[in-house]
């Protein structure tokens, strides 16, 4: 049996494993421009960010229906279920559908068929969480937010993603204050690519409770001690930062580092379907590659629970805590 953990940083659209987007291009009558899966699987060598995020943004190309945010949620639920998640909070990324004449309201009613059986079906618990791209414009945001109001009753919160650098969290004060007067919960991405100061201006500026990534904070020792005096909760992505070379191999991750320093660290996938595995294979592999111990894992499974939006649900929040302080490795 898995450990039980929470997963907080998922786009559920970097679930889209090959085999799907080929099964929901012929469904739709969408032409792919790789012969297979194999040669597909071959353009998964990235360089940074940016050749991944062209990438991810080209196969959406086959995510039309209903049906298919369905499909491809509950695909992730699965696989997620069976490495021990017991709650999901998940990104997804509405303007990159809506640019494709794909409908708010298909992406949303599409995912919550899947999100609103997943207890029943998979004994997963879930959230969603609608994110910004950063490089699209404010203006863009705003109106994605104002997109959204019919459906505010199944979205827990807003999160800011896509290309980092250059795009500083400055740019979306207007609609994370839009967002946090409508009740929503703020997180960002910030220091994955970019600089430690879009960490502080993510907390300080968007009010934002994680931060996802986050690792560049290792390089202002300030920064390290506040988010842990105010217990910032980061969401890290091992293998995603192998794979987009913001650490050279898994054997650099300062995720060690991280929690000797008393940083309220989780594991997560990022986008599984393209960085090599779900969120229990993150677990096992920064644990082969770092030497991690067991109390460790427990610590970062712990944090998951601890740093996950189940203010509403505090019973079930402390119940997920206490499996896993029952857990026997
Ligand atoms: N969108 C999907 N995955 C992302 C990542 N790792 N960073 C920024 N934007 C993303
Ligand atoms: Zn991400």
């Amino acid at each position: 049996m898995p450990l039980p953990k929470a997963e907080l940083h998922l786009h559920i659209e970097g679930t889209l494993e090959p085999e799907l987007a080929f099964e929901l291009a012929a469904r739709n009558g969408v032409e792919l421009p790789y012969a297979d899966t194999e040669e597909l699987r071959k353009a998964y060598d990235f360089e940074d960010l940016q050749s991944f995020l062209n990438l991810y943004y080209e196969l959406m190309a086959v995510l039309r229906t209903e049906r298919d945010f369905e499909d491809l949620a509950n695909a992730y639920l699965a696989r997620a279920a069976a490495q021990g998640v017991r709650h999901a909070e998940i990104f997804f990324d509405p303007q990159a559908h809506l640019a494709r004449g794909v409908g708010m309201g298909t992406v949303v009613e599409g995912l919550w068929r899947a999100l609103g059986e997943s207890e029943a079906r998979h004994g997963v618990s879930t959230q969603l969480i609608m994110c910004f791209l950063r490089d699209e414009s404010a203006e863009s945001a705003l109106e994605t937010l104002e997109a959204a109001k019919p459906y505010l009753d199944r979205i827990v919160g807003v999160g800011l993603d896509s290309a980092e650098v250059g795009h500083p969290p400055v740019k979306f004060r207007e609609v994370y204050e839009a967002a946090a007067a409508l009740g929503l919960r703020r997180v960002a991405h910030a220091g994955e690519e970019g600089p430690p100061e879009y960490i502080t201006e993510a907390l300080d500026v968007l009010g934002v409770e994680r931060i996802d990534h986050g690792l560049r904070c290792m390089e202002d020792a300030a920064l390290v001690e506040r988010l842990v005096r105010e217990r910032i909760p980061l969401t890290l992505c091992p293998l995603s930062n192998v794979r987009l070379r913001t650490v050279d191999v898994l054997a650099d991750h300062p995720l060690p580092a991280m929690l000797d320093a008393g940083l309220l660290c989780t594991v997560n996938s990022d986008d599984p379907a393209y960085f090599g595995g779900y969120v229990g294979d993150n677990f096992d592999a920064v644990r082969s590659a770092l030497g991690l111990e067991e109390e460790r894992l427990r610590e970062l499974a712990r944090n998951s629970f601890v740093a996950s939006f189940l203010e509403h649900d505090e019973e079930r929040r402390a119940r997920y805590l206490a499996e896993v302080e029952a857990y026997r490795f």
